[in-house]
């Protein structure tokens, strides 16, 4: 039987993760953060879909296309959550479907164009600075906000 749909959503850049400034992101890469994605979901009852683009349109274009489709939607935008007006846009078609915002860093905590989010009056959380793990924490996040609604 098939399982209720969480989307996750990633940025520009992030298919670099792991290569992409150790420091501040780690050493973790997409692959594996899918990974971890993949397995909590399984047990929490949700299927997965994961997917990485660096243009904007692209994520406009699968948000538009997850509308009714998806039961909630994690979304780390990356640079795209500091200036996409469009993803904001797309994101609000989505109604009541929960968004859960992540980023590996803690953008707030970090240069001063970092601060603002297009995102976050949108998300009902907001998983800043926890690392990979955070992808988790939403996925969970999402969970039970999806459990509660039923
Ligand atoms: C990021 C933070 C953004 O400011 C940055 O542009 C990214 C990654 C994060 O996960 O910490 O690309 O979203």
């Amino acid at each position: 039987m098939s399982q209720p749909i969480i989307l996750v959503l990633n940025g520009p850049n992030l298919n670099m993760l792991g290569l992409r400034e150790p420091e501040i992101y780690g050493h973790t890469t997409l692959a594996d953060i899918e990974a971890m994605c993949r397995a909590r979901a399984d047990e929490l009852g949700f299927d997965i879909d994961f997917r990485q683009s660096n243009h904007e349109g692209e994520l406009v274009e699968w948000i538009q296309q997850a509308r009714g489709k998806v039961a909630g939607v994690v979304i780390n935008a990356a640079a795209y959550t500091h200036t996409s007006v469009a993803i904001h846009d797309a994101l609000k078609l989505l109604d009541k479907t929960p968004i859960a915002e992540i980023h590996i860093s803690n953008p707030k905590e970090r240069e001063e164009f970092r601060h603002f989010s297009y995102i976050e009056s949108l998300a009902f959380t907001h998983i800043l600075g926890q690392g990979a793990k955070g992808y988790v924490m939403a996925i969970e996040a999402i969970a039970k906000k999806i459990n509660e609604s039923l």
